[in-house]
């Protein structure tokens, strides 16, 4: 069999494991498309390097390179990438939503597909867990818990922003695990005074704060300037790539690898046309695209 496998959107630490163990034991012949769609359309489909491979298992990162390509859901870009792919037994595509729907849309014309959610932003529907956030999360913790000593040192407040696009999954699950004073997800969130309530107390008591801030909210310098504007020492902080560029949790390492055997299994059945998800419980199923 002929497997090409691609990886679209924001990397995911965790990408790399996926393709390690998918492809280990693996005696298809397993190409991959240079940067996802954009590999697709302009045909840049090469023999996965498993040596390449093993060296990054580990590492976050995608080893076959990754990018956002819009221009994939035109109708003259679509047709060129079908027509390359068309001696492919199947297409391993790894993203988020937007991926998920170019590896509908390829079944649909013809192409077996089977779609593996990863995106730090754990926003795929139906999913209750994508490849990439564990660690997302980790690194934001670890920000936190490198950054507060200094900022409790001054009695201030950190605003610390951190990625998740169009969704809190990020912000909401580190301002539990770090025990936030405030978190702004949205914009009713942002009540200058409630937050400076919550800040003056810390202060009294010896405390800094910390408030965690889910991107694309309001910019967090000026949300800064405003607390200071208010008599807040306030200090800000964006957790940005940091975020994408983590070694991958022993955690992410195990999911990514469970992803993996669940794709392998399809392939053993030769079943395509689906997605792997998984359920609040951790386990995983297969649904249709
Ligand atoms: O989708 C992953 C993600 O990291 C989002 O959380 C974020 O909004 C976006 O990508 C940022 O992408 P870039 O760094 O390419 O602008």
């Amino acid at each position: 069999m002929k497997i090409l496998v691609l990886c679209s959107g924001g990397d995911a630490p965790g990408m790399n494991r996926f393709l390690y163990t998918f492809s280990r034991k693996n005696k298809n012949q397993i190409y991959y498309a240079k940067a996802g769609f954009k590999g697709l359309v302009e045909n840049e489909i090469f023999a996965l390097d498993k040596k390449a491979v093993e060296k990054s298992k580990n590492e976050a990162g995608c080893v076959i390179f990754s990018s956002r390509y819009p221009q994939f859901k035109e109708e003259k870009y679509f047709k060129k990438a079908v027509k390359n792919i068309q001696d492919f037994d199947l297409v391993v595509i790894m993203g988020g939503n937007g991926s998920e729907k170019g590896a509908k849309e390829l079944f649909e014309n013809g192409i077996n597909t089977i779609f593996v959610p990863a995106t730090i932003d754990n926003d795929v529907i139906n999913s209750s867990y994508s490849i990439g956030f564990d660690t997302a999360v980790s690194q934001c913790v670890y920000t936190v818990q490198n950054t507060m000593p200094s900022i409790r040192a001054f009695r201030q407040a950190l605003l610390l922003e951190v990625m998740g696009n169009e969704t809190a999954f990020i912000a909401e699950r580190v301002a539990k695990e770090v025990q936030a004073d405030y978190l702004i997800k949205e914009k009713d969130d942002i009540a200058f005074t409630k937050i400076s309530k919550i800040v003056k107390e810390n202060y009294r008591n010896d405390k800094g704060a910390l408030i965690i801030v889910k991107e694309k909210v309001k910019n967090v310098f000026q949300i800064e300037k405003e607390l200071r504007e208010k008599g807040i020492d306030a200090r800000s902080q964006i957790v940005g790539r940091l975020q994408r560029g983590g070694k991958p949790t022993k955690f992410e390492i195990e999911m990514a690898d469970k992803f993996a055997k669940s794709v392998l299994l399809l392939l053993k059945e030769k079943i395509a046309g689906k997605r792997i998800l998984v359920d609040e419980s951790n386990n995983f199923c297969v649904k249709d695209l």
